[in-house]
């Protein structure tokens, strides 16, 4: 193929365009938005149903309620345009005595949720990082 110039020009700036859009757009967006994040929590809602282990904590809990809280969350910390409206994640896991084990174990069951719902690794790991300051304000409580 020859060189054409105008060509080679226009397929600079798409492609410099393309990363432009990249790096400017959120994390919520780069996911897929609301969409996406309530795919991710869906799936979440289903790994926690089948862990013997997690299951029992959710006994007695408003699945509806922690669908919609869980997903402004993520919504909040990938920079989407949301607010939270839930409780403090204090004020709701105290007196659950969330150990260390189970807190890694319910980490573990976003990640499969993730995994699930086709989300790139590098992106689990920005939201992973988004949530992970909320950990000291669930453990032994
Ligand atoms: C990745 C870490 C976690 C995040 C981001 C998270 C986030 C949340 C959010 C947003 C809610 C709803 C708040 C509201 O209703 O106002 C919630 C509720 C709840 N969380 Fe967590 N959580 C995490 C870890 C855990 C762990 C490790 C457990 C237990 C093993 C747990 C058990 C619960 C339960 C049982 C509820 C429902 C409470 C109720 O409806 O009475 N969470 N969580």
């Amino acid at each position: 193929m020859k060189f054409n110039l105008p060509n080679a020009l226009a397929l600079l700036l798409f492609v410099l365009g393309g990363c432009a859009t990249n790096s400017s757009s959120t994390v919520y967006e780069q996911l897929g938005g609301a969409s996406k994040v309530s795919e991710i929590v869906d799936n979440f809602v289903w790994e926690i149903e089948y862990d013997e282990q997690i299951l029992p904590y959710f006994e007695g809990a408003n699945i509806d309620r922690f669908k919609q809280k869980l997903s402004e969350q993520i919504c909040v910390v990938t920079n989407g345009p949301c607010e939270y409206t839930g409780d403090t994640m204090q004020q709701v896991h105290t007196g659950m005595n969330i150990t260390e084990h189970h807190f890694n174990r319910t980490v573990d069951l976003l990640i499969n949720a993730m995994n699930k719902a086709n989300v790139p690794h590098p992106l689990q790991n920005k939201v992973l990082k988004g949530l992970a300051p909320t950990r000291k304000d669930m453990l032994y409580l």
